[in-house]
């Protein structure tokens, strides 16, 4: 719907960015870390490994006075577990606590809330090697033991924590690291039981504190008006989106997924305890990072068998993982526009997807990821002209401001990234940042920060409350 008239963004709108511990810190075995899977997973030929980062653990000052510059009013970053507990459980490493809190306390000198994500992809590897992490329930206990330290340390200062970042990408385009899809599932339920029970210690621990969940939710196109690609969209809703959040909300589990699991003999077991404690987790809001509605088609069980051969022969990784045989195929949607690097650009999928969540949830929202990852060039000048970036940013904003007038409570924008980072699995070329670093795959050159003509941009709309976003 067209509105002659839109709502300006609540008082108080969280302006920001994001990043996360592994991707920008660096310092990898420095004081006392240990490694993460992320920090041993091979990364592809060509691109840099996490080792050095962009070095924000020692230039966190310098990072933070660029953002307050801009007039961020938060900034999401993530806590590394295997920083503060390098054996993953037991003793606390003492210079890990104390710099997350000269991290928090230079937030909080600017005026900058620190929205704090407790664990992004980096479970500590001696927890990976010692019980295969997280199919196993002792890693409930090790991580919820890491976050009360975290909520016993910072909840003083930090009004708002997620709980895991993007819980469903790491299940479903990296859960074969946990074996068959029998353990798959296993592996999930594990977290959202350590999820709920992180939140009930965040609650008991710091009650002036909130805390949400942090996954990666985006509405689903069917392919087709047919009538089985439609019901093929709702199933993958489930499987993608309501899986994460049902859970975390209702503390239930989508009711045909759950049927669908059943008669494949993968269902996870869920005791009466466990259930329990689902209900008692309560998120007091939802984070989730958005970046371009998905689009599926049906396809049988003997079609998507046919499909996943195919693409295991033609070493298509990604088709063959996103196929579910007798549930959903995802397509690319001939009709959203991509970025070089054939990720989606979709701000009316993002109001979409913030109309369903609230109107399923009826929970504040907080856009915790939304960006624009492509090379940047620094001119000889030593500007960086990213219109394409300030473009895609202003458009998804807009889409922000008419979901605020359709009714939606969302309290904060926080773009993926504040500055550049190493991508998951693009290197540093793949650039998101508004500050540019001054480095290669290969060449750390002098890791300089300069200001993008984005930053520029994004400082008149912090500064104007989304008023101005020309
Ligand atoms: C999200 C992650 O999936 O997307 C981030 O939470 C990630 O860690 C971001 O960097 C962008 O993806 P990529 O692969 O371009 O780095």
């Amino acid at each position: 719907m067209d509105y002659k008239n839109l709502k300006p963004f609540p008082e108080g709108f969280l302006w920001g960015a994001s990043s996360s511990a592994y991707q920008c810190e660096g310092a990898c075995e420095e004081d006392g870390k240990t490694l993460s899977v992320s920090d041993t997973a091979p990364v592809p030929e060509g691109t840099t490994d996490f080792r050095v980062a962009i070095d924000h653990y020692h230039r966190f000052r310098e990072d933070i006075a660029l953002m307050a510059e801009m007039g961020f009013k938060e900034f999401r970053f993530s806590i590394a577990w295997p920083r503060i507990i390098p054996q993953g459980a037991g003793e606390v490493n003492e210079v890990a606590v104390k710099h997350y809190h000269e991290v928090i306390d230079e937030c909080l000198k600017y005026g900058i809330e620190p929205v704090v994500t407790l664990y992004h992809f980096d479970l500590p590897q001696v927890l990976q090697d010692k019980y295969h992490g997280w199919t196993d329930r002792q890693c409930i206990e090790d991580f919820v033991e890491y976050c009360k330290v975290c909520f016993r340390e910072y909840g003083k200062k930090v009004k708002y924590f997620l709980t895991i970042n993007e819980q469903n990408m790491m299940v479903l385009y990296q859960g074969h690291m946990y074996g068959d899809e029998k353990a798959v599932w296993l592996a999930n339920h594990n977290m959202l039981v350590a999820q709920a029970k992180a939140m009930i210690a965040c609650h008991e621990i710091c009650p002036s504190a909130k805390i949400g969940p942090a996954p990666n939710i985006t509405a689903i196109y069917p392919a087709s008006s047919s009538p089985a690609d439609n019901l093929a969209a709702m199933d993958w809703d489930q499987m993608r989106n309501r899986l994460f959040l049902d859970t975390a909300v209702f503390g239930e589990y989508p009711e045909a997924l759950m049927n669908w699991w059943k008669d494949r003999g993968v269902a996870p077991e869920v005791s009466e305890e466990d259930k329990a404690i689902l209900k008692a987790g309560n998120p007091d809001f939802i984070a989730f990072n958005y970046y371009g509605a998905g689009c599926v088609k049906y396809v049988s069980t003997e079609e998507g068998e046919k499909l996943k051969a195919e693409a295991k022969e033609k070493k298509d990784f990604m088709t063959g993982l996103m196929t579910y045989p007798g549930l959903c195929a995802a397509v690319k949607n001939p009709l959203q526009e991509q970025t070089s690097y054939g990720m989606g650009i979709d701000p009316i999928g993002l109001r979409v997807t913030l109309r369903q969540l609230w109107e399923r949830y009826h929970l504040p929202l907080l856009i915790t990821e939304n960006g624009c990852g492509v090379p940047d060039k620094l001119e000889e000048d030593g500007t960086i002209h990213d219109d394409y970036r300030i473009d895609y940013l202003r458009k998804h904003i807009i889409a922000c401001r008419e979901a605020i007038t359709d009714g939606v409570d969302l309290m904060g924008y926080s773009p993926w990234s504040a500055f550049d980072l190493i991508s998951t699995h693009q290197g540093i070329t793949k650039r998101y940042g508004f500050i540019y670093v001054n480095r290669d795959e290969f060449d750390l050159k002098d890791m300089k920060r300069i200001r993008k003509d984005s930053f520029f941009w994004y400082k008149k709309v912090c500064e104007s409350n989304g008023e101005i976003l020309d």
